[in-house]
């Protein structure tokens, strides 16, 4: 080593992400691929391996189908290529729904074949048990409340929560018993701000809003659909970008080129300049 000390980098962790509640925002993204991770590593506090994979890679039309060695794989992406975020990742739906001890296993597992620092579950009413069990055994647990994606066949739709008092209370209730079970932070999606700002005051961990508005203590977007890969944008995703047309004009253009053998070139073939090469 240099007599000049190397400075190590390293990841935040989920106490720190704790301690930014109500002061400086959290800024997150999902990541499911590792040139991506690499990218947003830079910028982001906390990349989010997202069960939203499977719609967004994988084409599937919710995230019920998703599978724990889908979110292993991807995870495992992530970790390699990022070193200064809190990599959290998602138990995919009929990973921990059922006996606390099937849910620590599974928990265990992706933190142990992935190296990530936490993972997510959409806390449902019987889930900040489970959540408690996990933490209590050192697997750190961020919640997730308000429109719960894997509750997609209960619900009929992915809707927005909030609509009536009891909605209102209950998103609430989920909420604070997220975080008395030991949740280090809780994902608020789809939800008035009214309603986040009623959550992001009542627990003590920070709120982390999607389509939530701006009252929560962090942010998060699917990446796909902040860099406009989709021909569809919900209503609370701003697009910093317009890749699905940027892709198609590059594939426009690459198609025209291999059409007229414009492509590739002698900069772009091996040898071509060598008199043994020519044909
Ligand atoms: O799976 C996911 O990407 C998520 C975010 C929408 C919070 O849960």
């Amino acid at each position: 080593m240099s007599a000049q000390r190397q400075e190590t980098v390293r990841r935040l962790s989920t106490p720190e992400v704790t301690a930014r509640k109500g002061g400086e925002p959290v800024v997150c993204l999902t990541a499911y691929t590792a040139p991506v991770a690499e990218i947003l590593d830079e910028v982001c506090d906390l990349l989010l391996v997202g069960d939203s994979v499977g719609m967004v890679l994988h084409g599937l039309p919710s995230t019920v189908g998703v599978t724990l060695e889908m979110m292993i794989l991807h995870g495992q992406a992530v970790m390699r290529a990022s070193k200064r975020a809190l990599v959290v990742v998602d138990m995919p739906f009929g990973s921990y729904e059922g006996a606390k001890e099937v849910a620590y296993a599974n928990a265990v597992r992706i933190l142990k074949e992935t190296g990530c620092q936490a993972v997510k579950l959409e806390s449902g009413p019987t889930i900040p048990e489970t959540i408690a069990y996990l933490v209590r055994r050192g697997v750190p647990v961020m919640g997730h409340v308000g429109l719960r994606p894997q509750a997609v066949n209960v619900d009929g739709a992915f809707k927005a929560k909030g609509r009536t008092e009891d909605e209102r209370a209950r998103v609430v209730a989920e909420a604070e018993a997220t975080a008395d079970a030991g949740a280090f932070s809780v994902v608020v999606e789809g939800v008035a701000e009214a309603l986040a700002r009623e959550v992001t005051e009542a627990i003590p961990v920070p709120t982390i809003g999607i389509g939530a508005s701006a009252g929560c203590d962090g942010q998060i977007l699917v990446t796909d659909d902040m860099l406009g890969l989709f021909d569809w944008t919900p209503k609370f995703v701003r697009r910093y970008a317009d890749l699905r047309s940027e892709i198609g004009r590059a594939a426009r253009a690459y198609a025209a080129d291999v059409k007229a053998r414009t492509f590739p070139a002698a900069a772009e073939t091996y040898f071509a300049n060598a008199r043994w090469n020519r044909p």
